[in-house]
C-alpha cells in the first residue's frame, strides 16, 4: 500500500470548490441537533457481542480517512481486527501491561486521576466487542527501497482522524472506547506492522452491553471552555 502523499512533487493544481451555502436557519438546526447527539456520546467499556454490519464500521473509517492532515500526508493506518485469536492475543498482552501499570507503573497521581472512571487491569472489551480498530500513526514514510521520508504533524493529524472516527461511530449508533494501553509496542508485534508505524489507540466498537454502566461524569460548561477575544 502506497501511503506517502501521492501528490509529492506535483505542482499546485487548483480545482473549483463551490459547496452550496446552507441557510442560517438550516445551519442552526443542524448545529443544535449535532450538539444534542454528540452530548449523548459516552465511552463504553462493556460491549454486547451482537453482530454489527461491517459496512457501518468501514464507513466510519472512511470518514476518519477524510481528516485533514499535515501536508496532506494522511499518516494513518486503521487495522480492523475481527479474528478471535488475534483479539485474544491483544487482550492477553494488554492485560499484562495494564497489570503492571495499575500495580505501580502509573504512579499515585495518575491512579487517582483514573479513580472516578472505575477502570482496572481487566479489559474484556478487547474480546467482547465485535470489532477492534487499531489505529497506527505512520511516524515517517518508508519507500520501496527502505528509505524513510519525513511526515509532518503526525500526532495532530491522527488525533483529528480518531476524533472523526469516534464521532462517525457514535452518530451511526455504535459505542466505542478509546483505549491506550501503555506501552503499546505489543500491538505492532501482534499485528505485524512495519517499523514506520506506531500504535496510537485500540478502539473496540459495537453495541453497548445491555447492562453497560458508565461513570457519572460532569462535562465542563461552554462558558468554562470558551474564551472570547
Ligand atoms: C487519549 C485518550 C486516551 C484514553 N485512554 C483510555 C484507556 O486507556 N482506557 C479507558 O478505559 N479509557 C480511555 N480513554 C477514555 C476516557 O477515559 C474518556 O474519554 C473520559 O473519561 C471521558 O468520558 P466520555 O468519553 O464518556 O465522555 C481515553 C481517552 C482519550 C482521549
Amino acid at each position: 500500500m502506497r501511503t506517502w502523499t501521492p501528490m509529492h512533487g506535483q505542482p499546485y493544481q487548483p480545482t473549483p470548490y463551490r459547496p452550496s451555502r446552507m441557510s442560517a436557519k438550516a445551519s442552526l438546526a443542524v448545529a443544535a441537533d449535532l450538539r444534542r447527539r454528540m452530548g449523548e456520546r459516552r465511552t463504553v467499556r462493556a460491549f454486547s457481542a451482537d453482530p454489527v454490519p461491517e459496512q457501518v464500521v468501514l464507513d466510519a473509517i472512511a470518514v476518519a480517512a477524510t481528516a485533514p492532515s499535515g501536508a496532506h500526508q494522511q499518516p494513518w493506518t486503521f487495522v480492523l481486527v475481527t479474528d478471535p485469536e488475534i483479539r485474544a492475543a491483544i487482550r492477553c498482552a494488554a492485560e499484562q501491561e495494564e497489570q503492571r501499570s495499575y500495580t505501580g507503573r502509573l504512579g499515585e497521581e495518575w491512579l487517582s486521576a483514573l479513580e472516578p472512571l472505575g477502570t482496572d487491569a481487566s479489559k474484556p472489551h478487547l474480546t467482547d466487542a465485535p470489532y477492534l480498530i487499531v489505529v497506527f500513526e505512520q511516524r515517517f514514510y518508508l519507500d520501496e527501497q527502505g528509505e524513510s521520508h519525513k511526515h509532518y504533524y503526525v500526532d495532530e493529524s491522527v488525533g483529528i482522524a480518531v476524533g472523526m472516527l469516534l464521532t462517525a461511530l457514535h452518530l451511526s449508533g455504535l459505542a466505542a472506547l478509546m483505549h491506550t494501553p501503555s506501552p503499546m509496542r505489543f500491538l505492532s508485534e501482534v499485528l505485524g506492522r512495519p517499523r514506520n508505524e506506531k500504535a496510537f489507540a485500540v478502539i473496540p466498537t459495537g453495541y453497548p452491553a445491555a447492562d453497560a454502566m458508565v461513570p457519572d461524569l460532569v462535562r465542563k460548561s461552554l462558558d468554562q471552555v470558551i474564551v472570547r477575544a
